[in-house]
């Protein structure tokens, strides 16, 4: 495990797009495996900056995604496809059939998974994965509790996930999809370089327990102290108790 200290949330996103920008110029036709939430936001907003400045080419690259609502089209708003188009894809080079997301529009939780793991290999495993982390540890949807040893699953979304989330659906929280599709802790695990970012005070009580702490499932983000290549890049808020 590598800590890597950022100043800010500024320098933080810098320092991750320089790993994930490492990787891409060390092998192009490699595999990304992305996030949504709001800490890698600026990571992509810096890569799509050194995008138009002409230093990184994605035109080889392909990309999975960490999970889905279950019950989403593509064209929602609050689709992590829609989020991907909006804050990365639409503005770098990725070819539209290189991007994977699970497909939250099929109602077979079991086909839409299998086919999921099956894009996984077809593509060779997962070169780097980008994660953030929940404030209970959760990584992708896998809140605590869930067993390590899984591939991509369905989920029922904690009912803390659901009011959180009612905010992006009109604060209807009818509205909010009950259920998501996630890669699970062994697929998060099998991917050769691991990369989270973290910043804001908010999150430096779960990174200490998760990586200063026993490995459990009950804060699944603990495992990734058993990952060959795990890079964790803080601002120092977060990282204020390590
Ligand atoms: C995102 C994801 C989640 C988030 C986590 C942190 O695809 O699967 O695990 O990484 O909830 O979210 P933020 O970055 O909004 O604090």
């Amino acid at each position: 495990m590598k800590i890597i200290r950022a100043k800010d949330y500024k320098d933080m996103s810098r320092k991750a797009a320089n790993i994930i920008s490492a990787q891409v110029i060390m092998k192009p036709a490699c595999v990304l495996g992305l996030a949504t939430g709001g800490t890698p936001v600026g990571t992509y907003a810096q890569l799509i900056d050194w995008y138009n400045k002409g230093d990184l080419d994605f035109s080889e690259v392909t990309t999975v995604n960490l999970d889905e609502y279950r019950g989403l089209p593509r064209t929602h708003e609050q689709s992590y496809w829609y989020f991907m188009q909006k804050n990365l894809f639409e503005h770098v080079n990725v070819r539209p059939d290189h991007i994977h997301v699970p497909d939250g529009s099929n109602p077979d939780a079991e086909a839409a998974c299998r086919e999921y793991d099956q894009i996984i290999r077809d593509v060779g495993g997962i070169d780097l994965q980008l994660l953030g982390i929940g404030i209970d540890g959760h990584i992708g949807f896998n809140e605590p509790g869930e067993a390590f040893e899984l591939g991509t699953h369905c989920v029922d979304l904690t009912e803390s996930t659901i009011e959180a989330n009612k905010r992006f659906f009109d604060g209807n929280e009818a509205l909010v999809p009950r259920q998501a599709y996630t890669m699970g802790i062994k697929t998060i695990m099998q991917a050769r370089k691991v990369l989270m970012v973290a910043n804001g005070a908010n999150k430096a009580e779960i990174i200490k327990k998760a990586f200063f702490g026993p490995v459990t499932p009950e804060l699944p983000a603990s495992i990734l102290q058993m990952h060959p290549d795990f890079i964790l890049v803080g601002d120092e808020e977060a990282l204020s108790l390590v």
